[in-house]
């Protein structure tokens, strides 16, 4: 009998791994606990996630891949968890697309993207991970692997190796996140580094064939010496208000210190608009700032799928103890889509895609509401998950804070939603959140929003989080709510003066067929 091939020995150690890790979430998803479960955010039936990986749109179907650690609910050695859908509204699962099973990548199948080829072959890069005697803290060594897809689809992806080798000579162990596009004829690929003087820097390579890269230069230096590593970088033009192409550079940075509202979590995902030709390091124009004010999200990824829309993914990260969901089988969930554009006031909005209106299962008009000094009013008195559709009419109000409370139960528990006149931004407070951890984070409002005086909130409420969207995602809020159990009211709140809101709308949501 003839001995298996070299290539069919590593594809059979690679199923051998994917199908321990099937188990692995099965085994979780069985006794899962779906207290705060989501139905409608995209989430491992068991196991723990982080960042979204490998966006695409393939054959007619958008692919998510996402990180995945299917052994327990904490962060732990890599895989990639995939779930496919028609129509960016209902999903399904499909098997875990990659597991550690080469020497590059024995310790994790770390973060990348997708890019399919002018062949139509569907391509993926990923950082492959490997500690160096096997256990953490012991050094680590990270490359830039390949991947494609075995067929159109997409249930199984057959691994080719490295494309780009660790630079020992040049980076301080941490060197990942490839994200690949394609301009003018040209493939490109940015990945984070962290230099020997542990800088942050982010590096382009360039290839004809997407297979041999060749690094072109380093395209980004953070300027904040503090700042020693820029995770999951991202990087796209998108045309302003008049026709001007800007590029966008979206980086998930390590080390920033907080100051003011600035840099609260652990580690803080934001971007620079600026402009780019090929050949030169990117030119900021703006300061850093955030995708997402919210006390949870992290390393998003976007892709730009039919050529028009640049849709982006964060992960909603647990940054800070304590984390209950790890109690429950499961830990972690990504945001909804959310279209990038830039507004005519030259600023990046990122508002939920389109195909979130179809989640809709009714239309609950309550018109216009005014509430008296510090009054509070039920107008739901149970709903775990709900969109909200409000507008505060500032002008027409004297209250110091103004909004909503929702995940509200008997014990008082509650998240809080509001306008604060006295530092004229939005509040996401988590004071009286039943469990998990507390605070507040809040997101600015420009001087033209103020002098406008109608502020818009679009709030989607899920079983254990809650989205805020500011006048069509020019700020979002993304935090998790994890409410005691019993009846969640929905309450309008007015503190220390009369609120009116303009406007009202409930929308009851469909599942995304993922429970
Ligand atoms: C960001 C990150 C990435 C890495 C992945 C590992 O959250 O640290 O840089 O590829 O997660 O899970």
């Amino acid at each position: 009998m003839n001995s298996p091939s070299p290539q069919s020995a590593a594809a059979a150690k690679h199923e051998a791994a994917l199908l321990r890790a099937e188990r692995g979430v099965a085994a979780l998803a069985q006794s899962r606990n779906d207290r705060w479960y989501p139905a409608f955010h995209i989430a491992s039936d068991g196991g723990w996630i982080n960042d979204p990986n490998g966006l695409c749109y393939y054959h007619g179907r958008w692919h998510v891949f996402y990180q995945l650690h299917p052994f327990g609910t904490q962060w732990g050695p890599m895989h990639w968890g995939h779930v496919s859908s028609a129509d960016m509204v209902t999903w399904r699962r499909e098997p875990i697309a990659l597991a550690p099973s080469l020497q590059e990548d024995r310790d994790g199948i770390f973060s990348g993207s997708a890019a399919v080829g002018d062949d139509d072959v569907l391509r993926f890069y990923y950082t492959g991970h490997r500690l160096l005697n096997g256990v953490e803290g012991a050094g680590k060594r990270e490359s830039q692997l390949m991947a494609q897809a075995h067929d159109e689809n997409v249930e199984r992806l057959d691994k080719l190796g490295v494309v780009i080798p660790y630079p020992n000579d040049r980076v301080d162990e941490d060197f990942r996140d490839p994200k690949v596009w394609k301009m003018d004829g040209i493939w490109y690929m940015i990945v984070g580094a962290r230099t020997l003087e542990h800088r942050g820097q982010i590096w382009l390579y360039s290839s004809a064939d997407m297979i041999t890269w060749t690094f072109a230069q380093v395209l980004f230096e953070h300027p904040d010496p503090n700042v020693f590593m820029l995770e999951c970088p991202d990087f796209f033009p998108l045309t302003d208000a008049r026709g001007e192409r800007r590029w966008i550079l979206g980086f998930s940075a390590m080390g920033a210190e907080h100051h003011g509202f600035m840099n609260r979590n652990v580690n803080n995902a934001g971007y620079l608009i600026g402009s780019w030709t090929p050949g030169t390091t990117f030119e900021p124009s703006t300061e850093f700032r955030p995708w997402d004010c919210g006390h949870n999200f992290y390393a998003p990824q976007s892709f730009s799928a039919d050529g028009k829309r640049q849709i982006l993914y964060g992960w909603m990260s647990p940054s800070s103890e304590p984390n209950p969901m790890q109690e429950d089988g499961w830990c972690g969930q990504l945001t909804l889509p959310r279209e990038v554009t830039l507004g005519t006031d030259g600023d990046v909005h990122t508002a939920p895609v389109e195909e979130m209106r179809r989640l809709r299962a009714d239309d609950v008009a309550l018109g216009t509401i005014d509430l008296l000094r510090n009054e509070e009013r039920v107008i739901v008195d149970d709903a775990r998950t709900l969109e909200i559709d409000l507008v505060l009419d500032l002008k027409r109000s004297t209250a110091e804070r103004m909004g909503i409370k929702v995940h509200a139960t008997n014990d008082g528990d509650h998240t809080y939603v509001a306008y604060d006149d006295q530092i004229g931004r939005v509040v996401l407070d988590r004071r009286a959140t039943a469990r998990g951890d507390r605070g507040y984070r809040t997101a600015p409002l420009d001087a033209a929003e103020l002098s406008h005086g109608l502020v818009n909130l679009q709030i989607f409420l899920d079983h254990g989080s809650v989205e805020v969207y500011v006048n069509d995602g020019h700020q979002v809020l993304s935090s998790y709510s994890f409410p005691s159990p019993g009846p969640c009211r929905v309450i309008l709140t007015a503190e220390s003066g009369t609120a009116h809101i303009a406007e009202l709308t409930l929308h009851h949501l469909n599942g995304i067929g993922l429970d």
